[in-house]
């Protein structure tokens, strides 16, 4: 269904970059990483990296990990391997330049050829950062930041994601924060992309039942704002977006109700990379471009704003996401008669779990004073780079911010 633009000159100038970006799309390699696929598999990695004739690494992780164990098994098998390794571990979720430099810094002096990333989003971020870094060691993080800045061959990295969401093992962007600005914002470059990605459901049996929650629908939202941004996918593309859908359907539910079930975790894994894969040449939509904001102005966690802020973008969209959202309602067999109600549905399920998993409607945390600042940065982020079903103003910026600020239903 076709609908008036409510900014018709700023959404004819959106349109055109983004016919333009289409065209310049097609010649970017955007390669999917292999992958390790299966209980235990983690243990392999070592000697896949050795038989590329690396002898040192740099193992980015966060301190938690660090601290529950959970790179054990990895270390134990490098030392076995004759791989030697150095452990940087000190970033924090939404990680910052700061993090950045010091893990160059690092890199630097104990000679590092190449990095595996383990851990969630934020220390594969982490590490594709320090590997733009390492390669423009003159310039700053936020000089890295924008769209093909790198540019540039760049130490490999090897990823093994412990949560299942953000896809950062296949996916073209590092988003990092600057600490004196809280400023949230991507290094996108496909010479970032992990060479090889490791997906062992052991290793996220741990993961609580909340992480798993927010983490899988950050999965989701990938997905679905990769499929609505219709113009940028190619069929590989809204394949897999369709693909992901299906799979977080099926599985999240069920790996939330029982953390142990390896099916549901490795399927959500698979989930994860999908959607990655499919919004690295997609891209994101607005959902992504307002949390980011308040993941770095709050430190709300990625995959809360995420779960957070995605019905009420695709209620707002309205008629303009109703077809795809139809299709993905289709790809799940939700039912319904016409474009309207099964989009409907498919908004209505991402409710309904998200109420079955108690996770908010809301936030409180936004500060009025901060909602300029918090368009200003969303808009620049997702305009006119980001091929959404409608191009928004600040208006509807605003009025999304209301939504995500009022209070939630008793
Ligand atoms: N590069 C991309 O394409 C991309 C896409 C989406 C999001 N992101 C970014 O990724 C970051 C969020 O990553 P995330 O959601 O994976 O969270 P995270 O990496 O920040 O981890 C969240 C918490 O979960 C813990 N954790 C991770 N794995 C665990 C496990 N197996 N068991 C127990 N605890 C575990 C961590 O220690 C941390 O405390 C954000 O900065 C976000 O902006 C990047
Ligand atoms: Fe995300």
């Amino acid at each position: 269904m076709t609908t008036m633009s409510k900014h018709p000159w700023k959404t004819a100038w959106c349109r055109a970059f983004q016919a333009v970006m289409k065209i310049g799309n097609y010649f970017l390699n955007f390669r999917t990483p292999e992958r390790l696929e299966g209980p235990g598999c983690v243990r392999l990695l070592p000697e896949k990296i050795v038989a590329t004739g690396v002898k040192r690494v740099l193992l980015v992780t966060d301190p938690r990990l660090l601290q529950i164990g959970l790179p054990g098994p990895l270390m134990q098998a490098m030392n076995e391997a004759g791989l030697e390794y150095t452990v940087f571990s000190d970033l924090q979720p939404n990680p910052t330049d700061e993090n950045v430099e010091a893990g160059f810094r690092l890199f630097r002096e104990k000679k590092c050829e190449a990095i595996v990333a383990f851990g969630g989003g934020s220390p594969i971020d982490c590490a594709k950062g320090i590997a733009a870094k390492n390669a423009h060691p003159n310039k700053t993080v936020a000089q890295l930041q924008g769209v093909i800045r790198v540019h540039k061959r760049v130490a490999p990295i090897w990823a093994v994601p412990t949560t299942a969401g953000t896809g950062s093992e296949t996916t073209v962007a590092a988003v990092l924060t600057q600490a004196s600005t809280h400023h949230k914002a991507s290094i996108n470059d496909p010479v970032i992309m992990p060479r090889f990605a490791v997906l062992d459901p052991e290793l996220t049996v741990g993961l609580s039942p909340f992480i798993t929650a927010t983490t899988g629908l950050d999965a989701l939202c990938h997905a679905v704002e990769s499929y609505l941004n219709w113009t940028y996918c190619t069929s590989l593309e809204k394949d897999l977006a369709r693909k992901a859908v299906r799979l977080v359907y099926d599985n999240l539910l069920r790996a939330w109700e029982n953390g142990k079930d390896l099916e549901a975790r490795q399927n959500m894994q698979l989930a994860a990379f999908f959607a990655g894969r499919s919004f690295t040449r997609g891209c994101v939509g607005y959902v992504h471009a307002v949390g980011h904001t308040l993941g770095g102005l709050y430190g709300v966690p990625h995959g809360l704003a995420m779960s957070v802020i995605l019905p009420h973008v695709l209620r707002q969209y309205g008629p303009a996401a109703e077809k795809r959202l139809a299709e993905l309602a289709d790809v799940c067999e939700m039912g319904g008669e016409t474009a309207h109600e099964k989009a409907r549905r498919f908004i209505a399920w991402t409710e309904e779990m998200k109420r079955k998993m108690n996770l908010p409607v809301g936030l409180h945390s936004i500060l009025e004073e901060d909602i300029p600042q918090i368009i200003r940065w969303a808009d620049a982020e997702a305009n006119p780079l980001y091929p959404v079903p409608e191009i928004w103003g600040e208006e509807e910026f605003r009025a999304l911010i209301d939504t995500l600020s009022r209070p939630e239903p008793a």
